[in-house]
């Protein structure tokens, strides 16, 4: 008990330490004195943000030891940005070109006094990409402003104008914008215009407490009132002072709030086009207007707005609205179609909310395989299921031909894809339901039923819930007992890997002495044979590679091996996935039998019963739970193998 009490007084001790180093305060000349040794503090709002992002580093994709990865961005691979990798999947593409803007704003390019505008679906990581920017802010070193201005200005804004390029050149900074109205009243009423006196002190970022960031949502159309972006005069004062006294101001508009951090605007097309030109105006002009008769305000901020297709679709088809779409950055936020990572947004949801349950093995990347289908536009090439692979990285021959598919003339064939579709939202709000429904544990069938209600209640136009519906009922069900049936085989093959890489690396040999026309010298006997092409032919059927095509596959797969030897990969039997899906299901179908009377037996004798339990523990130890197993074999005894 002591002891937990004195760690927590230890814990407390040290952050008020900690927090009391940035607390700085002392004088503008003091600040003169920080900001000579720490030029860098005088940055500018994107120079600040840009350096929070890439202050963490970055990498590329391709980097990370993963062939599906390599596969997909080979030549082109987008930068990976360690402040927003653990949180963000699939969508790199979107965060590098926001990175691209912040760079660019901060060297001063025409990106610098334009808005950054992110357009996607709903639920496609929009408002979390920017909430994350801002969290960033909240964590990152203070700024330093004037004491007591209500828009935490900049304390260099103090130097006269015409001391500046000295200034300027002493203090190796650039010297920009102007004292606000408040801050110029007071240096004079309260420190008789020396400027050198004035407090200066370190403040951190805070949503909460509204330093440095703001949020606008879209303003009642009926009440567009500024003062939301630029403050108010306080009517109750206007009585004891004369007309243009600044201290009747309320500087307290999100411009003002979010001055040297960020302003977020929500759902902005929702805004009337007057009350846009605001906000267009303050980022072109880095000037504001101050409510009543003060003048202009100078405004430092990173504006970042975000709606969804609809809302700009409508905006942009209005031709006066030309000069407000020229000084906006727009990044397309589309949703992820990877499948792996698809799984990885659904595991950081989880892992963020209340449910502890069991997830059954395979239940997140089913419903991640609805998700990605229902986003995907049709292909002439191939169905939608062998896209979804495609699109995750793997590897998939024509239907019955040793040919490839290409993913690039697949991309070729759309415009764009992923901007409609459900969202992550949707998809956890299935597996939250099916969870609440079933206390013991989820399995893909609960999600899948869950994801089957949710549609038919769904307010989709009819051809969408047609489609959906066959998605889940038709393309998905028969994906999970594919994946199902090799879960069991796996649960049931002693040492199925083992097994897996025998029989692939028989069918190496045989098929490079086919290839080459040479023979094959068996690894144990070291006895010299004929290429078993019955052999070949017993695992290329499983994939509907028969005949003639089987030439081609055979020399396929030997100069697609040889190649990833080449690149110093190890070869097993998962490398090349056509192959891989081979062996598996001749793996598969070999305890067929064994698997359909085992499963389905309602009664079983002592030899069967034991087979059983030795298949569940094995399904224990690769995840499931007694409930999941129990379920999960149930469906398969009932789906999978019809009698
Ligand atoms: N690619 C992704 N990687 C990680 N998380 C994601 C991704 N896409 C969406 N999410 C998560 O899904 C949820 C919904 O996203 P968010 O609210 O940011 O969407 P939005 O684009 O702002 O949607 P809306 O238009 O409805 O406001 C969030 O929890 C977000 O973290
Ligand atoms: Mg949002």
């Amino acid at each position: 008990m002591e002891n937990t009490d004195s760690q927590f007084a230890d814990l407390i001790a040290k952050d008020r330490k900690a927090q009391e180093g940035e607390r700085w305060r002392g004088k503008f000349l003091d600040y003169l004195q920080r900001i000579k040794q720490e030029p860098a503090l005088g940055k500018l709002a994107h120079t600040r943000l840009y350096g929070m992002v890439i202050g963490e580093g970055s990498g590329n994709l391709t980097q990370r030891d993963d062939p599906r990865v390599k596969r997909l961005f080979g030549d082109e691979p987008p930068k990976v940005y360690n402040f927003f990798k653990e949180e963000f999947f699939g969508i790199e593409r979107p965060i590098a070109q926001i990175v691209r803007y912040l760079h660019a704003a901060a060297l001063k390019g025409e990106e610098n006094r334009q808005v950054l505008y992110l357009l996607g679906p709903v639920g496609a990581g929009k408002s979390s990409l920017i909430e994350a920017l801002r969290r960033g802010l909240e964590r990152s070193d203070p700024m330093f402003a004037i004491e007591g201005c209500p828009m935490h200005e900049e304390p260099l804004h103090l130097i006269p104008r015409h001391l500046r390029r000295e200034f300027e050149k002493m203090l190796d900074v650039t010297i920009e914008g102007d004292l606000c109205p408040v801050c110029r009243f007071r240096l004079e009423a309260d420190f008789g215009g020396r400027y050198e006196e004035v407090p200066v002190a370190a403040v951190t970022f805070s949503k909460q407490a509204r330093r440095g960031l703001a949020i606008v949502p879209p303003v009642d159309p009926n009440n567009q009132d500024t003062s939301v972006l630029i403050g108010s005069e306080d009517i109750s004062k206007l009585d004891r002072y004369s007309e243009g006294d600044p201290r009747v101001l309320e500087l307290n508009g999100a411009f003002n709030v979010g001055n040297r951090g960020m302003i977020e605007f929500i759902e902005v097309f929702k805004n009337e086009v007057e009350y846009l030109h605001t906000i267009i105006t303050a980022t072109q002009e880095k000037f504001i207007p101050a409510p009543g008769r003060h003048g202009t305000v100078y405004v430092d901020t990173v504006i970042v707005a975000h709606s969804n297709e609809a809302e700009w679709q409508k905006f942009k088809a209005d031709p006066t609205n030309e000069a407000i779409l020229d000084r906006i950055v727009t990044v397309k936020v589309p949703y992820n179609l990877r499948l792996d990572e698809e799984v990885k947004i659904y595991q950081k949801l989880l892992a963020t909310s209340g449910f502890r349950s069991h997830v059954a093995p395979h239940t997140l990347e089913v419903t991640a395989m609805f998700a990605i289908l229902s986003r995907l536009a049709p292909s002439a090439t191939c169905d939608l299921m062998t896209k979804v692979k495609l699109y995750n990285g793997e590897e998939v021959v024509e239907k019955g031909t040793a040919k490839r598919v290409d993913l690039n003339e697949l991309r070729a064939e759309v415009k764009s894809e992923g901007l409609t579709g459900i969202s992550p939202r949707f998809a956890m709000k299935a597996i939250d339901n099916a969870l609440t429904e079933s206390p013991d544990g989820v399995t893909p069938i609960h999600v899948r039923e869950a994801l089957i209600d949710m549609v038919k209640e769904a307010d989709f136009p009819d051809s969408t819930h047609k489609r959906y519906l066959e998605f889940l009922q038709d393309t998905i069900h028969k994906a999970y007992l594919e994946i199902l049936e090799r879960e069991i085989t796996k649960a049931f093959v002693y040492a199925y890997e083992e097994q897996a890489e025998a029989l692939f690396q028989n069918y190496l040999d045989h098929a490079e002495a086919y290839v080459n026309k040479t023979i094959v010298k068996d690894r144990n006997t070291r006895e010299e044979l004929q290429p078993d092409e019955a052999f070949l032919k017993s695992i290329e059927e499983h994939i509907a590679i028969i005949g003639p095509e089987a030439e081609g596959f055979r020399q396929e797969v030997i100069a697609y091996l040889w190649a990833a030897g080449r690149r110093g990969q190890t070869i097993v039997y998962a490398s090349y996935e056509p192959l891989k899906e081979a062996i598996e299901k001749k793996l598969t179908h070999s305890v067929r039998d064994i698997s359909r009377i085992i499963t389905k037996a309602r009664t079983r004798d002592e030899e069967q019963s034991e087979k059983y339990e030795a298949l569940v523990k094995n399904l224990l130890d690769k995840g499931y739970n007694d409930y999941s197993a129990d379920v999960v074999l149930k469906y398969a005894a009932n789906n999978l193998w019809k009698d």
